[in-house]
């Protein structure tokens, strides 16, 4: 890989900066209620470690555009890691300020710093270079094992890494190697694209002229349905997509497959109705929460004949237990097959946990929206500065690949 690793650098006795992405669903308490990300970090965190190196670590929660929101402290989140660690983890209440400098400074080797939330500070998300030096200052080296956040060209991810000698993590060297798998798939490659939102809609015209079949879930599935010219009732759809959807569905011809049934519900909680309705005679006035057993049984038929299976978003509301069959199923049948398995988008892995399936799967990444751009061949702003500073310092460093 172009850049650095762990491997390339010696941290004993030195200050590290380690930006993670602990960026983990938190409920209305702030209590984390995923803790993948974290876990999928402890790799890195325990090789620095052995070193003796002080460590201080930084993440961003939520989207909190600048302020304080005390829900969205890291404080949960070092507690978390303290109990995955079984070692201190001492958070701090900020990131820059001249206390938090100090403080870091008294620290002694070995041991463990929190930030707080890098997004406290709208620095963060304008990549602002006096922020990112503020942050480089408390550090001598800087490891970036948040590939998930590696999209988004922000402070502690871009233009901090021209102040300190920087590398990636553990975490990061096992998404990209698993990832360029997508990129360039074993055929026939059949992706799966779900989700509660229509973000995916980009990944999809990129990935047109490799796959052999897309299976469409959830909002995306309700607005190709709705650009085909079908009536959907209430169901979920992205009007500001259906343009594109209509081209897909101009380009894809027979690669883009269709739900021809839902589970329909008048109410989409424990409460509500359930009911198996065919695509073409969809009531009015309920929606749909799953694919119902036509579907499942059209999606299984092309899942059998894969090689590589990549999948991003939930095919329904999988969270609500009556709604859960056909993402349960789905799960099951990719989880079966002799092929590379792909799982992108932490919705998609916590259905994938839910199923208790992960172990079966060739990967599942830690990533959402870094995962997508990176499947559609887009550079992703922090690897690219990672690269820069390999390629400006070549020179100092042995590598082979
Ligand atoms: C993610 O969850 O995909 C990353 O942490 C990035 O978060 P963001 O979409 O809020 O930038």
């Amino acid at each position: 890989m172009p850049f650095l690793t762990l491997n390339d650098m010696n941290f004993r006795n030195k200050r590290v900066f380690l930006r993670a992405d602990f960026n983990v669903p938190l409920d209305d308490k702030g209590n984390i209620t995923n803790d993948k990300r974290i876990r999928e970090t402890l790799p890195t965190i325990q090789t620095l470690l052995k070193q003796k190196c002080k460590l201080i670590i930084a993440t961003h929660v939520g989207r909190p555009e600048g302020k304080r929101v005390p829900t969205l402290s890291t404080k949960s989140i070092a507690i978390r890691l303290q109990e995955l660690l079984g070692k201190e983890v001492k958070h701090v209440g900020g990131c820059v300020e001249d206390e938090i400098e100090n403080y870091v400074a008294q620290r002694t080797y070995g041991e463990i710093v929190m930030l707080e939330n890098l997004r406290f500070y709208p620095e963060e998300e304008k990549n602002d270079v006096v922020f990112a030096q503020q942050l480089a200052r408390l550090a001598d080296l800087y490891v970036n094992d948040a590939f998930s956040v590696c999209h988004r060209a922000n402070a502690s991810v871009a233009a901090i890494t021209t102040f300190l000698p920087c590398c990636a993590g553990l975490l990061m060297e096992k998404e990209l190697k698993h990832l360029v798998q997508v990129q360039h798939p074993e055929k026939p490659f059949i992706a799966i694209i779900g989700g509660a939102k229509a973000d995916k809609i980009g990944v999809i015209k990129t990935l047109l002229p490799k796959v052999d079949k897309i299976l469409f879930g959830g909002v995306l599935a309700n607005t190709m349905l709705k650009a085909r010219g079908y009536k959907i009732g209430r169901s979920k759809y992205d009007e500001e997509t259906l343009k594109v959807a209509k081209e897909i569905l101009m380009l894809g011809k027979s690669k883009v497959i269709l739900p021809q049934d839902f589970i329909m519900t008048n109410k989409p909680d424990k409460t509500g109705t359930v009911s198996i309705e065919a695509v073409g005679a969809l009531s009015d006035e309920l929606m749909a929460v799953d694919i119902g057993p036509e579907t499942i049984a059209e999606y299984k038929k092309y899942l059998k004949q894969a090689k590589t299976i990549m999948w991003a978003g939930p095919i329904g509301m999988f969270e609500v237990e009556q709604f859960f069959h056909g993402t349960k199923e789905i799960t099951e049948c990719v989880a079966n097959q002799n092929a590379i398995k792909i799982v992108g988008g932490g919705d998609s892995a916590a259905s994938v946990e839910k199923c208790n399936l992960q172990d079966k799967m060739t990967y599942v990444s830690t990533a959402g929206g870094a995962f997508l751009d990176f499947v559609e061949g887009k550079k992703l702003p922090a690897i690219a500065m990672l690269e820069q500073y390999y390629e400006k310092h070549i020179g100092q460093y042995k590598k082979e690949d």
